[in-house]
């Protein structure tokens, strides 16, 4: 791929989405990379800098579907078509549907999902998913581009403790997936999800510091993985390259998860 068409990446100031942007920026794609903070985008455009690779930062909240609008027009007005996007923001504001605790006197106190944890974890994941992806796919319908879009999903896609709102948001994403690739099938745009299992990246590692219970639990599970391994940023970067050259898929959802994602899995 010479720099003749863009690769957009969204969420990508840090992440997935900072290595996905630049293993396709060394694959040659001219490479967009959104996300609501400017500064983290800059910070990444200049490690990018030092590495050789360039990448081009526009910031985007992808829940906003004016800034959605004013992020393709203006990559329509400076740089080559849309031949790739990558739906990768996202966010994870999920509960147990009632969180029970039972004090010193034996009395059980509920907590239900907070509402508001619910919506922003699905207008993130699916609302931004589908806004983006509507506006991409309309740019790409009016270039005639035979582009991809590859929408990062999750195994919790399945359904997993305490993951109401976020199991919902990425089986959602998958359903879109299915449903774009039928649509968009006759004008030579393919669609894929990519559902990585826990990414040994640096949202874990985060996770993992702050809390060192969370980390002994998240060992634990991973002595249960087939491979016994989490999947890294490199693994599920594969797969998106694979999604990508690969003409004959799409309505596809490639797991990269070790070999089966435990169902138990606490973020609290
Ligand atoms: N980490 C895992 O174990 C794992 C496993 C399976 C699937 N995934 C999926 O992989 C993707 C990336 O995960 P990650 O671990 O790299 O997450 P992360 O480190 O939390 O990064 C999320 C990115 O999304 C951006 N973002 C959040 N809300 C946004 C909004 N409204 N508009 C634009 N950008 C927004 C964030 O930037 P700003 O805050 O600056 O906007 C950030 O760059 C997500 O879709 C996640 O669900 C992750």
């Amino acid at each position: 791929m010479s720099e003749t068409q863009t690769a957009l990446v969204t969420g990508a100031g840090r992440g997935l989405g900072a290595h996905l942007a630049a293993t396709l920026a060394r694959e040659g794609w001219h490479t967009v990379i959104c996300g609501r903070s400017r500064e983290a985008l800059e910070a990444r455009v200049a490690a990018a800098a030092r590495d050789g690779l360039k990448l081009h930062a526009i910031v985007v909240d992808v829940t906003d579907e004016d800034t959605v609008d004013a992020l393709v027009r203006d990559i329509e007005a400076s740089a080559p078509p849309i031949g790739l996007c990558v739906n990768n923001a996202g966010g994870n504001y999920s509960h147990k549907l009632v969180g029970t605790r039972t004090d010193a006197d034996g009395e059980l106190s509920l907590r239900p999902h907070p509402t508001a944890d619910w919506d922003r974890t699905l207008q993130v994941c699916l609302t931004g998913t589908f806004l983006v992806g509507r506006r991409v796919a309309q740019s790409m319908l009016e270039h005639r581009t035979e582009g991809v879009i590859v929408n990062i999903s999750s195994a919790v896609s399945r359904g997993a403790y305490a993951q109401s709102a976020y199991s919902a948001a990425k089986a959602a994403v998958e359903s879109l997936t299915r449903t774009w690739a039928i649509e968009l099938g006759e004008f030579g745009i393919r669609v894929v999800a990519v559902s990585p299992g826990v990414i040994d990246g640096d949202a874990l590692r985060r996770r993992m510091a702050a809390n060192p219970r969370h980390a002994a639990y998240m060992s634990s599970l991973k002595a249960q993985m087939p491979l016994q391994r989490w999947c890294t940023e490199a693994d599920v970067a594969a797969a998106v390259m694979c999604a990508v050259q690969n003409r004959a898929m799409t309505g596809t959802i490639v797991e990269v998860d070790g070999g089966g994602f435990p169902s138990r899995v606490f973020t609290h």
